[in-house]
């Protein structure tokens, strides 16, 4: 049996996702929604409610939790999991942050075209 090293993609610095806001990583299996709390942590998660596929980017970020703007769900930011009573999970995506920059992990399941992050202009610096 053979562990692969995780892929580390620098996506942005942490200033450009807006505090308690998020940005867009456009990726080729879908879109990537990353987060940033109040207290500057950093979440990734695939932008798709696990209720009915709502674009959880532009839910509401409270906490460590987002609102998904369609039904209201709380999705938690560490997990993916919806908060009880409702049940199901968005894709997580391991992050770092290393120097005020954004990392994220890919597996190699996860290869394929990274775009740019919406908005602030941070680039993706390569493609997994
Ligand atoms: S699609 Fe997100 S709560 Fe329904």
């Amino acid at each position: 049996m053979t562990l692969s090293e995780p892929i580390w993609l620098h996506v942005c610095d942490v200033d450009a996702i807006p505090r308690l806001g998020t940005r867009v990583l456009p990726h080729s299996s879908g879109d990537i929604a990353l987060f940033r709390t109040e207290g500057d942590n950093v979440f990734a998660l695939r932008d798709k409610c696990p209720h009915k596929g709502g674009a959880l980017s532009q839910g509401i970020v409270h906490g460590e939790k987002v609102t998904c703007p369609l039904h209201a769900w709380n999705i938690d930011l560490r997990t993916g999991e919806a908060c009880a009573p409702d049940v199901g999970c968005a894709q997580r995506f391991p992050v770092r942050i290393d120097a005020g920059e954004v990392y994220l992990s890919f597996d190699e399941t996860m290869c394929g075209e990274v775009g740019e992050v919406d908005e602030a202009g941070a680039e993706a610096t390569a493609a997994v």
